[in-house]
């Protein structure tokens, strides 16, 4: 599978990437098909939170880690942080207890990526920036990045940190095109045009930050599912067809239209399912032209100027 220099900071990545929010009630043998059948595709990153389950998904992977000594040493393993219930916390103590945590679960003694999970607006980026230092001089934690952030949010917390922030991780996909559509419109008096996210996705592109997006398969703020819902049969017609003449699903061919983006975005893929993950990775690999990329984008219902 394709690779990606995440951040452009030597840490090299899968450009298909397996989320763990939805592991933690799989029985052992299934999260073991699904670990074994990822690492076969090529993906080699794994992205968790502390919130997911509840610390439960972190404490099955851990497990799973635990039962194959060396396993750890192929893979990254990114986790989260700052998301508490009914409020978000960027303070130097809970970044650092959080990490902790996510460490002891997974049964390591480092985080190859720490994420901040949603901004916090009491955040105090000297704060942050200790809290970080710390976790690197230690070694309990090698890159940062955020999460959900605008350019002038991460510019901010940027201003206070050594090391660069090398990713972000917005959602983006088919179904939810919101990091395109207002540079699709510029200057045009519509909701489409509307810029409501700093346009952050040209900002990381001028910053070597990778953009990793998440639930590719879904539309609004966990609305639905776009591979399920008929609102958007003409989109799954479409990437079913185009998907046809590279012999991929419409599903892969859905990541072959993120990974199609200059911007060398990382997907990460939340299905529970070995079958799925090893045909929605091929996707990674399939370059769609240029005309094929705008016509998903129309059939989602997206209209160009
Ligand atoms: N930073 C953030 O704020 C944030 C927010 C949400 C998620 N995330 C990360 O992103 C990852 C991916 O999110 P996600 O799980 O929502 O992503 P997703 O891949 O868009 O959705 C996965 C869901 O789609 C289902 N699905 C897949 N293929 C299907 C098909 N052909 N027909 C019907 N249903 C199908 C899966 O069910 P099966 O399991 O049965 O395949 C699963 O329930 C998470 O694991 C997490 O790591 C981050």
């Amino acid at each position: 599978m394709k690779q990606l220099n995440l951040g452009n900071s030597g840490l090299n990545a899968s450009a298909v990437a397996l989320g763990c929010m939805r592991i933690g009630e799989l029985p052992a043998e299934k999260l073991e098909r699904l670990f074994f059948a990822a690492l076969e595709a090529g993906i080699n990153f794994f992205d968790h939170a502390d919130i997911y389950g509840g610390g439960l998904c972190e404490t099955r992977f851990g497990e799973l880690l635990a039962r194959h000594p060396g396993l750890r040493e192929k893979i990254l393993l990114q986790s989260k942080c700052g998301i508490r219930k009914g409020f978000f916390d960027f303070s130097k103590k809970h970044i650092l207890e959080s990490v902790e945590g996510s460490l002891k679960r997974l049964q390591t003694d480092r985080l190859d990526l720490l994420l901040l999970h949603r901004p916090d607006t009491l955040m105090e980026p000297e704060e942050v920036a200790e809290a970080f230092q710390l976790l690197y001089d230690s070694g309990k934690v090698r890159h940062f990045g955020v999460s959900n952030e605008n350019p002038t949010q991460m510019e901010l917390l940027q201003k206070f940190l050594p090391r660069k922030l090398i990713v972000n991780q917005l959602q983006f996909g088919p179904a939810h095109t919101s990091l395109v559509d207002c540079g699709l419109n510029v200057n045009i008096n519509s909701s489409a045009g509307t810029m409501f996210d700093g346009s952050v996705l040209e900002y990381c592109r001028l910053r070597e930050v990778t953009i990793q997006t998440w639930s590719p398969f879904l539309f609004g703020f966990f609305e639905g599912n776009f591979l399920v819902d008929s609102r958007f049969a003409e989109l799954n017609t479409t990437l079913g067809r185009i998907g046809e003449r590279y012999g991929i699903s419409r599903e892969a061919t859905a990541i072959a239209w993120i990974a199609r983006h200059p911007a060398r975005i990382q997907t990460i893929i939340g299905t529970t399912r070995a079958d799925r993950v090893a045909d929605y990775s091929r996707g990674a690999d399939v370059e769609l032209t240029r005309e094929e990329w705008y016509e998903i984008y129309r059939s989602a219902g997206n209209r160009l100027p």
